[in-house]
C-alpha cells in the first residue's frame, strides 16, 4: 500500500506540546540508527543489557514524540543482521526486550492510531517474537496516524540481494522485461515497498557511518549525526534536530530555480 503524504495532527495541536518546534516542513519519514547502548552501560560500570533496557525507554519517548508532533513514519534500526554475532546472552536479552516492548506498547499503539510494521529477515527471529510481531501488526493494520517500522534482523546488502533475486526470477519467468527494470521497480521489491524513502536519518553515539542501514532508500536523505548515546537521547534533542532539518535545503541534485 502506498503511504499518503498527509500530516496526522495539525500544526497548532503539535505546537502546544512542543514550544521549541517549528512544525512547518517536518520530515514525513524519520529513520534512526539507535547506537550507544553498550557504551552508555560501560561508562556506568553496568552490564550492556542495562544499556539496552534504558535504550528501550528512549524508544518509547521518541515514538510518543513522533506521534505527538505528526511524524508519519518512524523507522528504527532495532536489530541488524550483524547483531546475531553478539554473545548469546545479549541477543537473548534484546529479544526479550523487544517482546516486552511489543506487549507493553500494543495498547498505546491502538489508542494512538499507530500501525506496526517490521522489515528484515523476520523469519530468522525466534518464533515467539514472530508471533508477537504478527499479532501486533494484525491488530494495528488499520491504524493510520503513524507507521512504526521496526528493522529487525535487517541488513541493507541482504535486502538488495533479495531484491535482485526477486527481479531475476520474474525476468526468468517472463513476468517482466529487462527494460522494465527501473528504480521504481527496485523500490517495489525491497522490504520497504510502498513506504516513501526517509527524509531524515539520525545516528546517535558519534559514529559517522551508515552500518548497512537502508542503503538504497537513503539516496537523498538528510543525515544528522549526534554524539549523544541512544539512552541519553531526549525529546528536546530530537526536536532540535527536526528544526535543523527544516533549515537544510533539499535540492535532490538540481539547482535552485
Ligand atoms: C546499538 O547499541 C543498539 C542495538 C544493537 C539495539 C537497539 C535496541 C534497543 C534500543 C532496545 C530495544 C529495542 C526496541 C525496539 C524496544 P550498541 O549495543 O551497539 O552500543 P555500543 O556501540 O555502545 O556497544
Amino acid at each position: 500500500m502506498k503511504e499518503k503524504r498527509k500530516k496526522s495532527l495539525n500544526s497548532s495541536q503539535s505546537l502546544t506540546n512542543s514550544p521549541v518546534l517549528n512544525t512547518e516542513a517536518l520530515p514525513y519519514h524519520v529513520a534512526i540508527i539507535m547506537d550507544g547502548n553498550g557504551r552508555w552501560a560501560q561508562k556506568r560500570f553496568l552490564n550492556r543489557i542495562k544499556g539496552h533496557r534504558k535504550g528501550a525507554e528512549t524508544v518509547r519517548t521518541i515514538v510518543r514524540t513522533c506521534r505527538e508532533i505528526g511524524i508519519s513514519i518512524l523507522t528504527l534500526y532495532a536489530f541488524s543482521t550483524e547483531n546475531w554475532e553478539r554473545p548469546r546472552s545479549e541477543v537473548t536479552a534484546l529479544m526479550a526486550l523487544l517482546k516486552k516492548f511489543l506487549e507493553s506498547e500494543q495498547k498505546e499503539m491502538l489508542e494512538n492510531n499507530i500501525r506496526l510494521n517490521a522489515i528484515g529477515q523476520i523469519e530468522r527471529m525466534p518464533e515467539d517474537i514472530q508471533a508477537a510481531l504478527h499479532q501486533t501488526m494484525t491488530v494495528t493494520e488499520n491504524k493510520t496516524g503513524m507507521l512504526l517500522n521496526l528493522a529487525l534482523s535487517y541488513g541493507g546488502r541482504s535486502e538488495i540481494v533479495r531484491m535482485v533475486r526477486e527481479i531475476a526470477k520474474k525476468a526468468r519467468d517472463g513476468e517482466i522485461d529487462i527494460a522494465s527494470i527501473t528504480p521504481a521497480l527496485v523500490s517495489e521489491n525491497l522490504y520497504t515497498r510502498g513506504i516513501p524513502d526517509p527524509d531524515l536519518l539520525i545516528r546517535t553515539s558519534g559514529e559517522i557511518r551508515i552500518s548497512n542501514f537502508l542503503l538504497w532508500q537513503i539516496a537523498y536523505t538528510e543525515i544528522f549525526f549526534t554524539d549523544t548515546l541512544w539512552p541519553d537521547f531526549t525529546k528536546e534533542e530530537f526536536l532540535q534536530i527536526l528544526n535543523g532539518f527544516k533549515r537544510r535545503e533539499r535540492r535532490y541534485g538540481k539547482i535552485e530555480s
